[in-house]
């Protein structure tokens, strides 16, 4: 039984902008944001506090919030101890951790084994529960890792387990170089569905280098996932994950949710809007097929 109503987390702003070559000044991220929130999201990653020395574009992570925060869940990466301080200095109330469920891929990303930031991340996540934030913990290659292959799902089970012991809300079980296909995420997620918390919000976080996310999707849907990471404009990709391309698009999960009849409260038009206002500063074309059709390419 598919849902009625679908939770879109909208992560243009950090996983979309983090990978862009060209250097979006503050002002216009900012803008990009008031836009998607016009547009009707009430979740959204802004942006992420991480070494300036490996992802440049968010350097300005302090600015973007400082304009950007709001009643809705305004969510920050932070990949560790320095990186949640820097989160809770700036007034945020929604921490987004990271981390990858394959060793080698979480060295390139985050110079640390998995197990050592789980161990790290740990006594930081209890505090932030103690004191009332909200975490949510991204979980990479959950499925394949580019070095390593294929995942074992119990592992991606262990990691998401641990994070619920520490009491993080939501778990966004992430295709991190979008090569799962609907069979493997039906599997996934209805194990996840069956082991963890009915309390603990779990969200489906799908690139799209394959053209799988929509059907992936479906498949989750159908696993009684009824929320999702999108991003405006199709973009995106980890810099540390070779082969990673943009997430799946935010406007061409809008149109099929509502002609499913399934409601995600955003306005495609007003999305349609953040997206070609970024895509002008971007140094490659916004290439999903709504934004095509409706730009008339
Ligand atoms: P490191 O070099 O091992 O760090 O990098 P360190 O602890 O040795 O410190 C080195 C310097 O970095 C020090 O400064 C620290 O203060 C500073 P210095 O003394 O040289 O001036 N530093 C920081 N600065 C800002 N923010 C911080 C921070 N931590 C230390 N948080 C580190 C380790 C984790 C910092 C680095 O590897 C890093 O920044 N990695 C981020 C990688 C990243 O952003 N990846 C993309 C996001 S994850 C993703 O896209 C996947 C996702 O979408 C899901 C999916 O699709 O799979 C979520
Ligand atoms: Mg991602």
């Amino acid at each position: 039984e598919l849902p009625e109503r679908v939770a879109l987390i909208e992560v243009g702003p950090r996983d979309g902008l983090q990978n862009e070559k060209n250097f979006i000044p503050a002002k216009n991220k900012i803008e990009f944001i008031s836009l998607l929130k016009d547009a009707g999201f009430q979740e959204m990653e802004l942006t992420s506090f991480v070494s300036p020395k490996w992802v440049p574009q968010m350097k300005d992570a302090g600015e973007v919030i400082g304009n950007c925060l709001d009643d809705s869940r305004n969510f920050v990466l932070a990949p560790n101890k320095k990186g949640i301080e820097m989160a809770v200095e700036s007034g945020v109330k929604h921490i987004a951790v990271f981390v990858g469920v394959s060793n080698s891929f979480n060295k390139k990303n985050i110079n640390k084994s998995t197990e050592e930031s789980m161990n790290e991340l740990r006594p930081q996540i209890e505090e932030l529960k103690r004191k009332g934030y909200f975490v949510r913990a991204c979980i990479s290659t959950s499925f394949y890792c580019p070095f390593e292959g294929k995942v074992d799902e119990y592992e991606v089970l262990k990691v998401c387990q641990e994070f619920e012991e520490m009491g993080v809300d939501e778990l966004s079980v992430a295709d991190t170089i979008g090569m799962a296909n609907p069979k493997e995420c039906y599997e996934l997620f209805t194990l996840l569905k069956h082991h963890l918390r009915a309390t603990t919000l779990i969200t489906a976080h799908f690139h799209d280098t394959r053209g799988m996310a929509l059907a992936n999707i479906f498949a989750s849907m159908q696993a009684g996932i009824d929320r999702f990471d999108t991003s405006a404009g199709g973009l995106g990709g980890c810099p540390f994950a070779p082969g990673a391309s943009g997430n799946v698009a935010s406007e061409d999960v809008v149109y099929m949710l509502t002609q499913m009849g399934i409601s995600t409260g955003i306005h495609l038009d007003k999305l349609l809007e953040a997206a070609a206002y970024i895509s002008p500063l971007l140094s490659k074309p916004v290439a999903s097929k709504q934004f095509k059709l409706h730009q008339n390419i």
